[in-house]
């Protein structure tokens, strides 16, 4: 017989992470609240000790009487887990344990809910203990499992870099479409703070043809980008550069196409961002300077001089900067065709040619 399950029951100390297992899918509700921390600035939340991780009623973990154990569920582990994320202000606190717990199990999440009445092992609770306790102190979900799903494929992240967030994966898209359409044989495109490498991963293997370059501030940020692109065997089709925008690429060079997700948070902002974003993405992939229009500025001026005739530009916009981008670029002699919308309806990618 499994006795009650007792929530006040603490014991077992941390451990060690051991489960390694990076996959994941559900990129669009994973990356909500980490979405609109970036966009609206939600109240700062403070992070929480071990011993109130531990306190949660899931680290009850395994009772040992007289020889014989009895594991904690699933569902157990799901249920006081939830509470516990909840009460630690984590957004979506199921859907976070979930994917914790679909990661050390090393299944698909929905499998979960065919394995509620599966007991938990020593180790996997260990685990899982740790992780819990790292994502209640707001540590994101995409650093506890190592990668994220951008454009359906896999991007590795650490702290040197930006989470790549999915209306980014609307920028990419819209890029790739563009350059199938443009009708170039091998168009030529740099993207400027690639951070991750995301964006010029997805393009690398959407457009074959293309010759991307791809530029960070952030060597750190280049080693992952560099790895991410060879995990996804592109490294030979993209140039990575180090240096400040447009700074490392020969003058008179000239692209199809020029993409960037710019730093566009407005300084004073940041502070007030979820702790997700504020105390983990890097400050430099967020700072946008005062009015968060800085780096965009510069694009607009800068960018003029790499810009094939006729060349595209496509950037990632905050939320409501779309007007005064549109006056930025049309003041810098760019025709400003376009700003696309997200899936919230909020403007998001501008698209400019040059004149
Ligand atoms: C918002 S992140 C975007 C990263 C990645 N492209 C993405 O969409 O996930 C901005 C990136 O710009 C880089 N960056 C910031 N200032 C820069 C500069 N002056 N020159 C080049 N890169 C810069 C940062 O290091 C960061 O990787």
């Amino acid at each position: 017989m499994r006795p009650l399950f007792n929530p006040d029951f603490t014991q077992h100390a941390s451990q060690p992470i051991t489960a390694k297992v990076p996959r994941l899918r559900e990129n669009k509700k994973l990356h909500a609240g980490i979405h609109a921390g970036r966009a609206r600035c939600p109240q700062r939340i403070g992070t929480g000790t071990c011993a109130e991780a531990f306190g949660a009623p899931v680290f009850s973990l395994l009772w040992h009487v007289g020889g014989y154990s009895w594991g904690v569920t699933v569902l157990e582990v799901i249920q006081k887990s939830t509470e516990f994320l909840g009460r630690k202000g984590v957004d979506s606190p199921r859907l976070q344990i979930e994917l914790l717990l679909a990661h050390v199990l090393r299944m698909p999440r929905l499998k979960l809910y065919l394995s509620f009445d599966r007991e938990l092992t020593e180790a996997e609770l260990e685990t899982l203990r740790e992780l819990v306790r790292r994502r209640g102190n707001r540590e994101p979900l995409q650093h506890l499992v190592g990668t994220v799903s951008f454009c359906g494929y896999e991007i590795a992240v650490n702290r040197d870099v930006f989470i790549p967030r999915p209306e980014t994966e609307l920028l990419a898209e819209q890029c790739w479409i563009l350059l199938e359409q443009s009708g170039i044989e091998s168009p030529t495109v740099v993207d400027v703070g690639t951070g991750s490498g995301c964006v010029a991963i997805a393009l690398a293997l959407r457009c074959p043809a293309a010759k991307i370059t791809a530029v960070d501030i952030s060597e750190a940020a280049l080693v992952v980008a560099r790895s991410n692109a060879a995990r996804h065997r592109v490294e030979g089709r993209i140039t990575f550069c180090c240096g400040d925008a447009f700074s490392p690429i020969a003058k008179g060079t000239r692209f199809d196409l020029i993409v960037s997700n710019p730093p566009y948070i407005p300084t004073d902002e940041i502070s007030r961002l979820q702790p997700e974003v504020r105390d983990y993405d890097p400050r430099i992939a967020l700072d946008g300077g005062a009015d968060g229009l800085g780096f965009i500025r510069r694009l607009a001026v800068e960018a003029a001089d790499y810009a094939a005739p006729m060349g595209r530009l496509m950037i990632e916009l905050g939320d409501g900067q779309d007007e005064i981008a549109r006056g930025i670029f049309g003041a810098s002699g760019w025709n400003v065709e376009d700003v696309k919308v997200d899936d919230q309806g909020r403007p998001r990618i501008l698209v400019a040619r040059r004149c």
